[in-house]
């Protein structure tokens, strides 16, 4: 299969490549249609998802699974190698785990008694973006991220999805720059231009 990257996206290996579901496919929009198709049935399913069940290992896997498993056989699994994102792979879990408990915590205490609290579209785009840089998964990270930040928004803070710039971002563009800039900027802790562009 030809693959092209958009800029910030992960190249898969060729063992991650073997895990395509659906032999007939051979080109990156070809890919993207079915990956679309299998987002979508996923979309779908996210209006089950029950709050409590959001903030865990086995519920960002199963996500993921529903969003990729008619296209990749890897779908729900975490990543058994290392990327130029994301932390080291044995690192995964860990990471994850102090990151569910971080937004948790947040969600438990009341946001105005607690000194570092945070906006809630503050803490929806935090988190999406510590998601997407710790790179669960092979592929996948940035639709993931969003669609997982988006059920925090509208299942746990009682909020709207984000906008996330209004167009596809898996597409090269003036859209996708934005976004991956943002998260650059939030890679140095200034989380301003990535807060505004999640509801743009
Ligand atoms: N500098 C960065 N810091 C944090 N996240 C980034 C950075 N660059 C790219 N990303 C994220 O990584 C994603 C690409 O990872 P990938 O697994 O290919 O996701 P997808 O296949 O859904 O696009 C981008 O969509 C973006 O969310
Ligand atoms: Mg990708």
């Amino acid at each position: 299969m030809k693959m092209n990257y958009p800029e910030g996206a992960s190249p898969l290996s060729p063992d991650e490549l073997k895990g395509l579901l659906i032999p007939t496919i051979s080109n990156r929009d070809e890919l993207d249609r079915w990956e679309q198709d299998n987002i979508l049935k996923a979309i779908d399913w996210t209006d089950k998802v029950e709050p409590d069940e959001i903030l865990s290992e086995s519920f960002m896997k199963r996500l993921h699974k529903e969003m990729f498993g008619d296209v990749w056989g890897w779908a729900g699994e975490f990543r058994r190698s290392n990327k130029n994102i994301g932390v080291d792979w044995k690192d995964i879990s860990v990471e994850l785990k102090k990151l569910l408990d971080d937004v948790r915590r947040r969600l438990e205490n009341d946001s105005s008694s607690v000194a570092d609290s945070l906006s809630p579209d503050d803490m929806g785009a935090r988190f999406h973006h510590r998601l997407v840089q710790i790179h669960l998964f092979p592929n996948g990270n940035g639709r993931h991220a969003r669609l997982a930040a988006d059920l925090l928004m509208e299942k746990l803070m009682g909020g709207r999805r984000f906008s996330w710039g209004g167009k596809n971002l898996s597409d090269e563009g003036e859209c996708r720059s934005r976004y991956i800039d943002a998260l650059r900027k939030a890679d140095t802790g200034d989380y301003a231009a990535l807060i505004e562009f999640v509801r743009s």
